[in-house]
């Protein structure tokens, strides 16, 4: 239901995806050397990297995924912000019993995957994570279904600061931190990796039939590992959505 709603808001989007990448065009493609987290010595560079690292400084930009007030403000309800998903993998494996949150560089098609269809190339998603922090004080329960929009962080494109490009799209981020799971509610507690999928022309020499995967500190400036990483892709390598799960788990996991 909710997913086919944010399918009926996709008119329009072209025209935003046009000028977010016209606004992507300003982002730097590298870190130098002087801005190399500390920790990135202790791995030998990949040659991904360079890549993962500017996914990291522009991802925020693309939007997460469901959050209705930034992609449909004009639905005739209230649109909800993007909100926090619990990740129902066992506690142990990458993603296991974390919450999460998404974004896509083009989000119009990370809702129109289908079975057996080819991901464009240059598709890109960013998962964040969470450790889940259960509350228990009756007074900070949040509502389970609507949300309580005094509680909604928002944050705007600092580019709007900046006085740079002009503000044609809603580029505000609206982000909801809790998550039910049965009777029992989470928030975000400490933010853990960012987990990269990004899909580069299928002929590239080691990546997963062009998926090159990524492991990033939650500021996106340390690379932990990068390419075809294993584990990554004996999971992802089992969903019918060439590599993608999909938003809220449209190609479940096969056996
Ligand atoms: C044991 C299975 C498994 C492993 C291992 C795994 N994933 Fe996932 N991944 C999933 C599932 C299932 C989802 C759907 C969301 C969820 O339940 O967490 C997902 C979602 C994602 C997404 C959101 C895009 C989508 O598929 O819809 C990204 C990005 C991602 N994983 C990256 C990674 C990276 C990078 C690694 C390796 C470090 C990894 N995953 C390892 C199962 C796995």
């Amino acid at each position: 239901m909710l997913a086919t709603m944010l399918r009926s808001s996709l008119a329009g989007l072209c025209l935003q995806a046009c000028l977010a990448s016209a606004a992507l065009a300003e982002i730097p493609t590298k870190l130098g050397d002087d801005q190399l987290p500390m920790g990135a010595a202790k791995r030998t560079p990949g040659p991904f990297d360079q890549l993962l690292f500017k996914v990291g400084s522009e991802y925020k930009r693309w939007g997460r995924v469901d959050d209705e007030m930034r992609w449909a403000p004009w639905l005739c309800r209230k649109p909800e912000p993007g909100k926090l998903n619990f990740s129902d993998r066992p506690a142990g494996d990458a993603h296991g019993q974390k919450l999460y949150s998404l974004f896509a560089r083009q989000r119009d098609e990370f809702f129109q995957l289908t079975k057996d269809k080819k991901v464009n190339v240059g598709q890109t998603i960013v998962k964040q994570s969470w450790l889940p922090e259960e509350i228990t004080d009756s007074q900070e329960i949040p509502p389970k279904f609507n949300a309580n929009f005094e509680k909604i962080i928002v944050s705007k494109d600092p580019r709007k600061q900046e006085g740079g490009i002009p503000q044609i799209v809603n580029e505000t981020d609206h982000f909801y931190p809790f998550a039910w799971k049965g009777d029992k509610v989470y928030k975000a507690g400490n933010q853990t990796d960012l987990f990269v999928m990004t899909k580069l022309d299928p002929k590239t020499p080691d990546t997963d039939e062009g998926w090159v995967y990524g492991v990033l500190s939650p500021d996106g400036k340390t690379v932990s590992a990068a390419g075809k990483i294993e584990s990554c892709v004996r999971c992802h390598s089992t969903s019918q959505g060439d590599r993608l799960f999909g938003y809220m788990h449209l190609f479940e996991k096969q056996p």
